[in-house]
């Protein structure tokens, strides 16, 4: 056992201290801090790695792929994909997850357009430079949710190629849902034949099987893969997500690797063995009822936190289904104190199991003093 030095002790325990009082006001990042793997302690005192294919073999067998297999066979209940066709694996996160969905699209369609709307998450942007796929922006609308008008108008312009689209199931900043009945009902109008469909789905993938009326989220529905993130709705202390697939699309960029035995159907060598344990030890407490009540609970903190904010004249406002509650972006020191995520004039809370109605109703009554302190003295 390895004791540190008093002084290496005491810059972890100040830097502990830090991190949890940042913890305690932790509100406008989507990340739940409500998770115990402690049971999960022995694991980190082993070498392990998940490198390779969790679906193939590997000489390098300190893995934990047979649990990361049962997390994608879950994760293909949950999304309708029939588990002899599911495939995927646990990933860095939503990041890794979107570049492998869209790589899987341009490996089958290298001619294909890749059409996202202006409230996507900025890594697909930079996915875009990274895989030299030929893509085009679309209007959004003021919720957030792609313009349909100008989805039609874009791809008609561009008919000859074959159409790879990237859903939100989420938007990043107000939450929105791009409704992929209404982008399969532009494919069909414009006789596209060729096309893919991505979704990021990397907050709401874990909210929308657990409501009563959700927009478009499964495969049935027509999605040809699908990014989720772990640390989000799930939580953990490490990033991870999953990305799900059909298998027969895989089989098109696979290779065999003979230095570790494995099948490289993944984006990195190496990849990580603990968080996998994670979010299989997150399902085996939650469960699927659990889930579900859990995401009842952070909806209803969310009418809430609407209701509270309308109730002092803040304008704030949720999509359908989103637990993110958008308001006018309050000052630098409110958006530093609560961790606050903002964009252009806007900021959000997401209220993740953690945000209690205390923590809004102190971060509402701050905002209001701040926007009092910021009018000028005749009109107070
Ligand atoms: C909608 C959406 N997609 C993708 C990502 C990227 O996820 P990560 O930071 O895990 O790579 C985020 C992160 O906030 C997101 O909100």
């Amino acid at each position: 056992m390895y004791t540190p030095e008093p002084k290496t002790q005491a810059r972890l325990d100040d830097l502990a201290r830090d991190l949890e009082y940042r913890a305690a006001h932790f509100a406008g990042y989507p990340c739940n801090q409500n998770f115990d793997y402690s049971a999960l302690t022995p694991f980190l005192q082993l070498v392990l790695n998940n490198v390779g294919d969790p679906f193939r073999g590997s000489n390098f067998s300190s893995n934990t792929h047979e649990i990361e297999r049962e997390v994608i066979t879950q994760f293909a209940r949950l999304l309708r994909l029939p588990e002899e066709d599911a495939w995927g694996y646990v990933t860095n996160g939503g990041t890794e997850g979107n570049m492998y969905g869209l790589f899987l699209a341009r490996e089958l369609f290298p001619e294909g357009v890749v059409y996202f709307s202006e409230d996507t998450h900025y890594s697909v942007v930079k996915i875009m430079r990274v895989l030299k796929a030929r893509s085009i922006m679309i209007k959004s609308q003021p919720s957030g949710e792609i313009d349909y008008e100008d989805l039609y108008e874009t791809i008609r312009i561009n008919r000859d190629a074959p159409v790879i689209f990237m859903a939100n199931i989420g938007t990043t900043m107000k939450g929105a849902v791009d409704d992929i009945g209404k982008v399969r009902d532009i494919l069909k109008q414009l006789a596209i034949t060729e096309s893919y469909i991505h979704g990021d789905a990397a907050l709401s993938g874990m909210i929308l099987p657990f409501v009563d009326e959700p927009q478009p989220y499964a495969f049935d529905q027509g999605f040809d893969s699908l990014s989720i993130s772990g640390h989000k709705l799930i939580g953990s202390p490490l990033p991870c997500g999953v990305v799900l697939t059909r298998s027969a699309y895989v089989a098109r960029i696979s290779r065999s690797i003979e230095y570790v035995g494995v099948m490289d159907t993944t984006l990195t060598g190496s990849r990580n063995a603990i968080t996998p344990l994670m979010i299989w030890l997150a399902f085996q407490r939650y469960g699927i009822e659990g889930f579900r009540g859990l995401v009842a609970d952070m909806l209803d903190t969310a009418r809430y936190a609407v209701d509270r904010f309308n109730a002092l004249d803040i304008p704030a406002w949720r999509n359908k289904n989103s637990v993110t509650v958008v308001f006018p972006k309050p000052s630098p020191q409110i958006i530093a104190k609560w961790q606050l995520a903002s964009y252009e004039d806007i900021a959000h809370i997401i209220t993740m199991p953690h945000v209690t109605r205390e923590m809004i109703d102190k971060i509402a009554a701050e905002c209001v003093q701040d926007e009092r302190a910021r009018q000028p003295q005749e009109a107070r």
